[in-house]
Parts: C-alpha cells; sequence; structure tokens
C-alpha cells in the first residue's frame, strides 16, 4: 500500500529528511494543491522545466498578477523579461569578466587555513568555523567589496533567509525586512565611496548605461544586495550540505581523497543529492495546465527542485550518492532565465572546499549530533559539530 501523503515543510521529521514525503509526493500526486502552503506543489523534473521554460504563463513578477511588490524586493530575482533583461545581462557580463579560477585558488587558501586551525582543537563547528567564513570571503571576494563582520552580517542574513518562510510563519517577515534594511544600506555605500574599482560590482559600476533611470539604478542595487546575501546563504549551506553528505558516507570521502579527478563531478553531484535551494515559486497569469492538471489564473505554483533532484525518470539511482555521476543537470541552480547567475562562483567555491578537504591529512568526522534550521525554502545546518582527528 502507497503511504498515507502528507508534506509538511516545517514538520521536525521533514526538515530532519525531506526526501521520503517528497518522493511519495512525486509518485503519488506529482501535481497537487497544498492548503498550508496554498499553492500548487510541482515535484518530477519535467514539468519543473516544463514552468521554468514558460515565463509568459508562470510568472515571477507578481506584479503581472495584479500582487504589490515592495520597492526594496525589486530586483533580477523579481522581474521577468523584458525587464529583466538589462539588469540581468549586467550582472552576467560582470560576472564572465571575473577572474574565475584567481578567485578558486583563492578560496582553496583560505579553506586549507581554515582547515588547518580547525584541525588544532578536538572538535569543530563547521558551519561558523568554515562554511560560513569562507563563502563570505568568496562572495566579497567575487564582488570586491571589504568583508563586513561575520556574526552580525550572518544574524541579518539568516533573518532574510528565514522571511522567506514568510507565507508559512508570518511572524518572519517583519525581521526580515528590517534586516533588508539593514544591508541596503551597506550596499548603497558600495555604490558611492567605499567602492574599489576591480571585482564584479565595479564592472557593474561602470557598465551600467549612463541613461539608467531611477528604476534600473533600483534594480541594479537591489540585485547586487541579492548577490551579496543570497550567494552568502547559499553557499555556506551547500558547503554544510556537502560537508554532512561526506561525514556520512565515508567511502565516498575517500573516494575524492584518492581521485582529484573527482572533485568537479563531485561538486555537481553534492548539489544535486542535498542541495541548498528546495524549490522556487511562481504565479499562473491565466489558466494553465501542468502533466494534464488545470490550474487557475492566479494561482501560485512551488517548483520542489528537492523533489524534482531525486526523480527516477531523469536520474539513475537517484536516491544514491555517485560521485562520478554523468549527465547531471540537476536543478539545484535552477533553470531558465531566473537560474543561478553565481553558479560558476558557488561551483568554484565548492571545488575549492572539496579540494582543501581532500589535501588535509586527516578526513572530517561527525563530532555530535547535526541540527538543521527549521526552513521550508533553504535547507542548511544550524549546528553541524565535526572533527578532524579520527
Ligand atoms: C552553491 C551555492 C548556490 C546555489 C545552490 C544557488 C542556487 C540558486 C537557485 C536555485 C536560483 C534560482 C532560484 C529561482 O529560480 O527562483 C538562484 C538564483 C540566483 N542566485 Fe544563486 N545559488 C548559489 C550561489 C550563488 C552565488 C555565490 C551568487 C552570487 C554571488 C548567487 C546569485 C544568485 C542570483 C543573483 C540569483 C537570481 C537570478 C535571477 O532571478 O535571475 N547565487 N541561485
Amino acid at each position: 500500500m502507497l503511504p498515507v501523503l502528507t508534506y509538511e515543510p516545517l514538520d521536525p521529521a521533514t526538515v530532519n529528511n525531506p526526501y521520503p514525503a517528497l518522493a511519495a509526493l512525486r509518485e503519488q500526486a506529482p501535481v497537487s494543491w497544498h492548503d498550508g502552503m496554498s499553492s500548487w506543489l510541482v515535484t518530477r523534473y519535467a514539468d519543473c522545466t516544463a514552468v521554468l521554460r514558460d515565463h509568459t504563463v508562470f510568472a515571477r513578477d507578481r506584479r503581472r498578477t495584479g500582487q504589490a511588490v515592495p520597492a526594496a524586493s525589486l530586483s533580477v530575482q523579481s522581474l521577468d523579461p523584458p525587464d529583466q533583461a538589462g539588469v540581468r545581462s549586467l550582472f552576467m557580463n560582470a560576472l564572465r569578466a571575473q577572474d574565475l579560477p584567481g578567485l578558486e585558488a583563492r578560496a582553496r587558501t583560505r579553506a586549507t587555513g581554515l582547515l588547518r586551525e580547525a584541525a588544532e582543537h578536538p572538535s569543530f563547528e563547521a558551519m561558523a568555523e568554515l562554511a560560513a567564513p569562507l563563502s563570505l570571503s568568496v562572495v566579497c571576494d567575487l564582488l570586491g567589496v571589504d568583508e563586513p563582520p561575520l556574526a552580525e552580517f550572518a544574524a541579518a542574513s539568516d533573518a532574510i533567509m528565514r522571511s522567506m518562510d514568510g507565507g508559512l510563519d508570518p511572524a518572519l517577515v517583519e525581521p526580515g525586512r528590517k534586516a533588508r534594511e539593514e544591508l541596503t544600506t551597506l550596499v548603497d555605500s558600495w555604490f558611492t565611496d567605499t567602492g574599489r574599482p576591480s571585482g564584479l560590482l565595479a564592472h557593474v559600476r561602470a557598465h551600467t548605461p549612463p541613461g539608467a533611470g531611477q528604476a534600473e539604478e533600483l534594480f541594479v542595487r537591489n540585485t547586487a544586495r541579492v548577490m551579496f546575501q543570497g550567494g552568502y546563504s547559499t553557499t555556506t549551506a551547500a558547503i554544510g550540505n556537502a560537508l554532512h553528505t561526506l561525514t556520512t558516507h565515508p567511502q565516498a570521502q575517500e573516494q575524492l581523497r584518492t581521485d582529484p579527478r573527482a572533485v568537479p563531478a563531485a561538486a555537481e553531484e553534492l548539489v544535486r543529492f542535498d542541495g541548498p535551494v528546495q524549490g522556487t515559486s511562481r504565479t499562473a497569469t491565466q489558466a494553465s495546465t501542468i502533466a494534464g492538471i488545470p490550474i487557475p489564473a492566479g494561482d501560485p505554483v512551488v517548483l520542489l527542485f528537492a523533489a524534482a533532484n531525486r526523480d527516477p525518470a531523469r536520474f539513475p539511482h537517484p536516491d544514491q550518492l555517485l560521485l562520478d555521476r554523468r549527465d547531471n543537470r540537476h536543478l539545484g541552480y535552477g533553470w531558465g532565465t531566473h537560474s543561478c547567475i553565481g553558479t560558476r562562483a558557488a561551483q568554484a567555491a565548492l571545488r575549492a572546499t572539496l579540494d582543501a578537504l581532500r589535501t588535509h591529512p586527516t578526513p572530517i568526522l561527525p563530532a555530535g549530533t547535526a541540527r538543521r534550521q527549521p526552513s521550508a525554502t533553504m535547507r542548511t545546518f544550524a549546528a553541524l559539530p565535526a572533527t578532524l582527528h579520527p
């Protein structure tokens, strides 16, 4: 008999391991209405990519369905083509102009140093002492800005990240709004007096069309804030998830430690297997169908990347971690017009982490109970105790 369908993203058992509930949904009700989330949930890979391809019908920009979007939230992430095109290509071109191999080498040096420091203690907190400082270094290096104090920034970033679950818990909305305001002040300063002459934001500043109006300038600054905070929080989460997966899959870690060529494919497989971004949302601008299920105009649709990335119709043996998996076009970095702008930098950060782990004299092992952050949107750890002492 098939298990009873319940998907409660904030239920502690689901936060701990969402994959059985997502598999049940994918098998029994691949496109289904969720009362708690007031959205359609889409779980199959083919259906998720079909929706992401069709940005005419499935909008990211909620203004297209008559909803208000605060000015502070208008960025590359919330606009749709054609409004999105200018700001997206401005940032994509700026990323292409960066020395990413140099960024990866500096990230490797930083990760190696953090591991050495961690090894001086019997155990360490892998999120606070490795994933978070490394991600902050990488993102600030990429943008070309000075690193803010980690603890303060991490608290603001967590409030923003948690506010993405505001639909499920309205108490999370206001702290997120306040934190966004704080970061806006910092990001605005990069466009005035403290901007460095090199790095991604210098390129953005130099290539923003001289005739850009106030609206375009706002999109640019808000996008810089998304790159900074979103890039930091997803990269921190991705590194933490990868470390956890390796500590719980000792054979995979051993394979990585003995074969340097395994690193690039492993960096992809770790994001497919347990990536940070659980899904994304769109709104139907007109009556439509997904896999034959009628979707009324105005209904929100949540595409569950975490379910699609384990769809057996797309990935053979989806629940197995196969570090050398081929044809691994997972949805961990999204798809289409809103796919992750920072993918190449994020991949570099993950490869740098894996390289540093591989060359550290001892493997990384669990050193206590890991604790997940209770979040429906971002899969990450609140605590990840580890040791480098076998
Ligand atoms: C492993 C780390 C990362 C993962 C897994 C990740 C994942 C994602 C995903 C899934 C999306 C698409 C969301 C959607 O369709 O709604 C996205 C969008 C985005 N990401 Fe990342 N990301 C990572 C790191 C970064 C970094 C380092 C940056 C920049 C420094 C960045 C900047 C962005 C931006 C600006 C968008 C919005 C793009 C748009 O809407 O056009 N990300 N990311």
